[in-house]
């Protein structure tokens, strides 16, 4: 169950927060409409995921952005803080590092390797480069390495299409509709999560669950569309649960690039507490008054008992989370988000809220939530410099 609170901390008082017209002007949007109708046929994508849990030491997911940051977010909050399960998952191809992948290869060496490569364009340079490198791995280490390979992208054209046609490799298409960052949901973000062990039909009914309680997704889109139009700038993702970091690393992702264009936008960070309380939080409390707080509270499932205060530890952690929001109010909002559980109802159901939200924002601020111009810009100038 997740509860929300935008009016105990909040400033805005809403009076209109319906925003369903550009919902069904959305919904006219075919070319970008994937994610929110994704085709939840996971047939497919258990059976690889049990083949590969069955055979493999180390599973190598290689990818950036979109391709990568959505299973690494849901993978690492619901999985326990220390383990030693197998296969152990680990994501490359978001780092250009010679030491990181030469201590890598060091890791796997004797061990069982399956890799996923995945790139919707089929062109990115740092996943090309990384599945070069670990192909050749594979291919000089294990006869059988073409059963060892899945493969995520488009089914139209891009050079790891053509890589994956030449070996034979599976293949995964990452439909045309389903932008990067929105593909978390597809065969993009559920063949790791799979092989996680984690349940991705339940994960999938909390994402269902969003669609029906728009209300809420509507009036925080709304307040953060009042933030930046009263200049505040700045949207800090606040967590009491370390887990959840790379949860917040997604929800960054789904606002910058989407919505970061045109001059307009949130910059969105992120703040683990209690940490950050004793350093950003001074900048929070008295700096420059640019921000707003988003506030992810999830309740620990153990619960130890603080005999000092006679009270449990997640009781505290509350107790915190509240008295900063407190003393923050006067000088800024947050919008409270309290999950009873981190589990995958709430995970599945967190992601469409995010991305519905994002979307509706994209419109109320007249950018295009599916492109990433920015981006391209550099990525070109890249190529210049490479291939002189
Ligand atoms: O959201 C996006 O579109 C980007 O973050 C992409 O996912 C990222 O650039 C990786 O692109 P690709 O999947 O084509 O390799």
């Amino acid at each position: 169950m997740i509860k929300f609170d935008f009016e105990t901390y909040n400033h805005i008082k809403l009076d209109n927060y319906d925003l369903s017209n550009i919902i069904e002007r959305f919904k006219h949007d075919n070319n970008k409409t994937g994610w929110y109708y994704i085709n939840h046929d996971t047939q497919l994508i258990k059976k690889y995921a049990y083949e590969i849990r069955n055979n493999a030491d180390i599973f190598l997911i290689i990818g950036i952005g979109g391709s990568s940051i959505g299973a690494q977010a849901v993978i690492s909050a619901l999985s326990p803080y220390y383990n030693n399960s197998k296969p152990e998952i680990i994501f490359v191809g978001e780092t250009l590092s010679s030491d990181y992948i030469v201590d890598l290869i060091e890791h796997i060496e004797g061990k069982s390797v399956y890799l996923n490569v995945i790139s919707k364009s089929g062109n990115t340079l740092e996943t090309l480069i990384t599945f070069d490198i670990f192909l050749n791995y594979l291919k000089n280490n294990f006869l059988d390495y073409k059963k060892r390979v899945f493969v995520t992208t488009n089914d139209t054209d891009g050079e790891l299409l053509n890589i994956s046609k030449k070996e034979g490799f599976r293949n995964m298409v990452v439909p045309d509709n389903i932008g990067g960052r929105f593909s978390v949901l597809s065969c993009v973000g559920l063949l790791p999560i799979a092989v996680a062990n984690i349940d991705i039909d339940k994960i999938l009914t909390g994402s269902e669950k969003a669609k029906e309680n728009l209300e809420q997704i509507f009036k925080y889109t709304i307040i953060r569309n009042k933030m930046f139009e009263s200049n505040k700038i700045v949207e800090s993702f606040d967590i009491y649960e370390p887990k959840l970091f790379m949860f917040t690393e997604w929800i960054k992702q789904i606002f910058a690039e989407s919505q970061g264009k045109e001059n307009k936008g949130i910059l969105p960070i992120s703040t683990i507490n209690t940490r950050d309380l004793h350093s950003l939080g001074q900048f929070y409390q008295e700096g420059s008054q640019i921000m707003f707080s988003t506030t992810i509270f999830a309740h620990s499932k153990q619960n130890l008992y603080i005999e000092k205060y006679n009270k449990s530890l997640n009781q505290i952690n509350k107790i915190v989370m509240n008295s900063v929001a407190e003393a923050h109010f006067e000088k800024f909002n947050t919008n409270i988000i309290e999950l009873d559980a981190i589990n995958e109802e709430n995970v599945g159901y967190l992601i469409l809220f995010f991305e519905i939200s994002s979307m509706l924002g994209s419109y109320l601020l007249g950018v295009n939530y599916f492109d990433e111009p920015g981006v391209i810009k550099y990525k070109n100038i890249i190529n210049c410099k490479l291939n002189n």
